[in-house]
C-alpha cells in the first residue's frame, strides 16, 4: 500500500472506505470492462492514488479522453503530478455531487463510461442516494456504469438495470465488479 493512501485513510476513514488500493486482479478486471476499440469518454469518480487510473491509461487508444473527479486534495494534487504528461487525462479537483457541473464545463454530454470506486456501500444513505442520482442523471441511453462494491446493493437500484456482475476475490476485501445502464425508468423521468 502507498504511503499517501494509508495517511489519507487515517485522515478520512469513511470517505476513503477501503484499507487498502484495489488489487492488480481488479484493476485489470476493470480496465477489461472499457471497450477502447474506437475513441471513448471515460469518467473515474473517487481514483485515489490513481491504480484504477493507470491500467485503464495503458489500454486507452490517443483519441480516448479520461476525466478523473477526485474530492481529496492530496489524491487530487498526486493524479495532477502523475498524469501531468498525459493530455487525455483531466484531473477535476471536486466532490463527485458535482457531476453534471463538471462534465458541462468540460463540454461533456452523455459520457460512455462512469467509473467509479466512491464506498457507496459504507457511506450515509443520503449522500449515498444523492450521489447515485447524479450519475444517472449524466448518463445517456449507452452510457456505462461500473462501479466496484462489496455488497450488490446497488444493482437493485431503481436508477440502474444491471446488465453483467463478477466476484473479485482477489481483492481486500473480496468485491463486486457490477456493469449496470440507466435504467426505462430513470430515463422516462
Ligand atoms: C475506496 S477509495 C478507492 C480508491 C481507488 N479507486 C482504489 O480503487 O484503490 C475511494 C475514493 O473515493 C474518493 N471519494 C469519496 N467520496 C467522493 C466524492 N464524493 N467525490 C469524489 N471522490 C470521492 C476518496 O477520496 C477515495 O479516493
Amino acid at each position: 500500500m502507498s504511503l499517501l493512501f494509508f495517511k489519507r485513510l487515517l485522515a478520512n476513514p469513511i470517505r476513503v472506505g477501503y484499507l487498502v488500493p484495489s488489487s492488480g486482479f481488479l484493476t485489470r478486471k476493470t480496465a477489461r470492462r472499457i471497450d477502447f476499440s474506437k475513441p471513448r469518454v471515460v469518467i473515474e469518480l473517487g481514483p485515489g492514488e490513481g491504480c484504477h487510473t493507470r491500467q485503464i491509461v495503458k489500454q486507452m487508444n490517443a483519441e480516448s479522453r479520461l476525466v478523473l473527479i477526485e474530492l481529496d486534495d492530496h489524491f487530487a494534487a498526486h493524479l495532477e503530478k502523475q498524469f501531468a504528461g498525459d493530455d487525455r487525462v483531466t484531473v477535476v479537483h471536486a466532490d463527485a455531487l458535482h457531476l453534471a457541473e463538471a462534465l458541462e464545463l468540460l463540454g461533456i454530454l452523455n459520457p460512455d463510461y462512469i467509473i467509479s470506486g466512491i464506498p457507496f456501500t459504507i457511506m450515509d444513505r443520503e449522500l449515498r442516494e444523492r450521489l447515485l442520482a447524479g450519475i444517472s442523471q449524466s448518463m445517456g441511453p449507452d452510457t456505462v456504469f461500473i462501479t466496484y462494491q462489496v455488497s450488490q446493493q446497488i444493482a437493485e437500484h431503481e436508477l440502474f438495470e444491471l446488465f453483467r456482475s463478477e466476484s473479485c476475490l482477489f481483492n481486500v476485501p473480496p468485491i463486486n465488479v457490477m456493469e449496470l445502464r440507466k435504467s426505462a425508468a430513470a430515463m422516462n423521468a
